[in-house]
């Protein structure tokens, strides 16, 4: 991926870290040294630009990495560049891996709800004359250095296809434990307890976490899917074919994969009917419609 400016000496580095603050890189000694705008500007130029190719791949209707998105959220952004064979040119960007902590609610092997923050793989992308070429793993195997974390610790913003084979090819990550966000968590994730995957004091206010309403991609939503049980899917040992894993996850957009179908208006009342009664509804049933003033107010 080319500019019109020079790449390779506004990320003297093959490897740049960006935060919020989108902050140009020192620069070579000797080199020029335009208005540090200027660089910032380049710098947003080249996230937008990545941002746009990183959807393209994905059939996704809007970018999930932008310079703005960038500098409104704490995430960190890696860019890998090319400077081989072209001394005299300008440089490329060959990719870019996007991560970043989100409080999570993930379910474990024993469908268990756990608060959790741990890293998250949000976009990823190397450009298509070079993927398969290993710079994918190169980006990532640094994040991983950087970052301090193991694969499996890692939770993933509704993997593609390419993705989930990358991480098996790579890191042997396959069985999935089934979730009910847009998250991917592999086996192992609750293996270890200790940050970044920390599990977050159990008591917290309500609606302090929204489990369903943190993937990055939610706002490329058009659709909603029926809630919990009902969107649950089976946990898969292997990536299958068609469609996406996204499936086990709530809020799948219709960009990247289909939508499971909804469930029937019968088999969702079905549902909920074999559903058990809450024990508080339980004892509200037996009792007295008007209730004591006391189990009004539990209620309410
Ligand atoms: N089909 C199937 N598997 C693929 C493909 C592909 N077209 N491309 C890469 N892989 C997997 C395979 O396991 C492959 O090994 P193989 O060639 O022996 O089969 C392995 O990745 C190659 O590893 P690298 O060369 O290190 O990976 P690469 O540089 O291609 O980067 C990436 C991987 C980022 C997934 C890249 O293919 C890409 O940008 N794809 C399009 C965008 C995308 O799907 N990004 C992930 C979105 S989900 C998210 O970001 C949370």
């Amino acid at each position: 991926m080319e500019f019109p400016f020079d790449v390779d000496a506004l990320f003297p580095e093959r490897i740049t870290v960006l935060d919020q603050h989108l902050r140009p890189p020192a620069r070579r000694p000797g080199t020029t040294t335009p208005a540090r705008v200027d660089l910032q500007q380049q710098i947003m130029t080249i996230i937008d630009e990545l941002g746009k190719a990183s959807a393209k791949a994905q059939n996704l209707s809007a970018p999930i990495t932008s310079a703005s998105r960038m500098q409104s959220n704490r995430h960190v952004v890696y860019i890998l560049k090319d400077s081989s064979g072209r001394p005299a040119g300008k440089g490329a960007i060959i990719g870019f891996i996007k991560v970043g902590y989100k409080k999570l609610f993930v379910l474990d092997d024993r469908e268990a709800h756990n608060e959790v923050e741990p890293l998250c793989i949000l976009d990823f992308y190397i450009h298509e004359s070079v993927q398969r070429h290993g710079h994918g793993r190169e980006l990532f195997q640094y994040m991983l250095q950087k970052e301090r974390v193991e694969p499996h610790q890692l939770a993933i913003d509704r993997p593609s296809q390419k993705l989930l084979k990358f991480l098996n090819k790579h890191y042997n990550l396959e069985t999935t434990v089934p979730q009910v966000n847009n998250f991917v968590i592999f086996e192992g994730f609750f293996a270890h307890q200790h940050p970044p995957a920390r599990k977050l004091p159990p008591k917290r206010a309500e609606g302090d976490i929204k489990p369903y309403s943190s993937s990055d991609r939610e706002f490329l939503k058009v659709a909603v899917e029926p809630p919990w049980p009902l969107n649950r899917a089976p946990r898969r040992a292997t990536p299958p074919a068609h469609p996406p894993p996204r499936s086990s996850s709530l809020g799948n957009s219709p960009e990247r994969g289909p939508l499971r179908p909804f469930v029937p208006e019968q088999e969702l009342l079905r549902s909920l009917r074999l559903c058990p009664p809450h024990p508080t509804a339980r004892l509200l049933l037996a009792a007295d419609p008007g209730g004591s003033p006391a189990q009004r107010r539990r209620t309410r």
